[in-house]
């Protein structure tokens, strides 16, 4: 297989210089639920609206629901138009996250939306696993309502570092610093999965809020899936091309305008960061003291 990539200008220039025919369209396709996902979790619960553009999530008192990608990637980007549970969302998870289904050397790249009462804010939890190590959980709560429009959300993950966006904000950066010793998932394919649970255990306001079933069913909308990167099975030559576009120059560390972003984001909407927690890690974890 070939990497996916987007029918922009610059492939399509590309192409033509070596022969502009119709044929252009198989350079690539934008994801489609049908084609390269499938319910994993109660198909009673996921409806395809909008002639399958759209996927609704349901959460009621019987059920909540996930579906996944077919595939599993190696490096890439990969990205939804998400709009949240709205209204009382209290309780309710909602993930998108991408994991190596490998439990004992688990690699896990999560977005989890943490619902709240109507009017306060929804807090969005970032984690990574690196080779079956978790605990890296930081918290972000959103500058806007993600429950009035469709937002997107962005995993890049290259050889560089990991990049979790909301729009075009990077809100959480975690650099490949093997060569220091911390863990970097690099050698498994991951695949895309996506959730809406009940976690009023522990989601809001770490479980004291509960979730109101009077407030049921619950719905999230999906859409506008994009997925570049290596599927696998496929030649290894492909996650290790360092000429796919996700492994370009100006995709190895942020820009000096995403830089700003990403320290507007800490310094004003960052309510948890685990490696200021000194009650849970008396010792810094090493990837926090290594830089972004
Ligand atoms: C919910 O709202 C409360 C009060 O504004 C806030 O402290 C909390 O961070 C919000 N998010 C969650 C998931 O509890």
């Amino acid at each position: 297989m070939h990497p996916r990539r987007p029918l922009d200008l610059v492939t399509l220039a590309a192409f033509c210089v070596l022969s502009c025919s119709p044929l252009v369209s198989v350079l690539g396709r934008p994801a489609t639920f049908l084609q390269d996902f499938h319910v994993t979790w109660a198909d009673s619960h996921i409806r395809q609206i909008n002639g399958g553009a759209t996927i609704q999530l349901i959460l009621d008192q019987n059920s909540g629901c996930g579906f996944a990608s077919k595939r599993q990637y190696m490096f890439g980007r990969v990205s939804m138009k998400i709009k949240l549970v709205p209204g009382d969302s209290a309780g309710t998870v909602t993930a998108f996250y991408m994991n190596s289904n490998t439990d004992n050397v688990r690699d896990e790249l999560d977005f989890e939306f943490l619902g709240n009462r109507s009017g306060q804010p929804y807090t969005v939890q970032t984690n990574v696993y690196a080779h079956g190590k978790g605990d890296r959980e930081q918290r972000v709560n959103l500058w806007f309502d993600p429950a009035a429009d469709f937002h997107t959300y962005s995993i890049l993950w290259n050889h560089h570092h990991v990049v979790f966006y909301v729009d075009e904000m990077p809100i959480r950066v975690y650099k490949n610093n093997e060569a220091k010793g911390v863990p970097y998932p690099t050698y498994q394919p991951m695949g895309i999965y996506s959730t809406l649970w009940e976690a009023d255990d522990w989601a809001t306001r770490g479980g004291l809020e509960k979730i109101d079933w009077s407030k049921a069913p619950f719905y999230a909308y999906y859409k506008d899936f994009d997925i570049e990167g290596c599927s696998v099975p496929e030649p290894a030559s492909c996650a290790s091309d360092p000429k796919n576009w996700w492994e370009g120059a100006s995709y190895q560390q942020l820009s000096a305008v995403e830089t700003q972003r990403y320290r507007w984001v800490r310094m004003n909407h960052m309510i948890y960061d685990y490696c200021a927690d000194r009650s849970r890690y008396p010792m810094i974890p090493p990837e926090c003291e290594a830089g972004i």
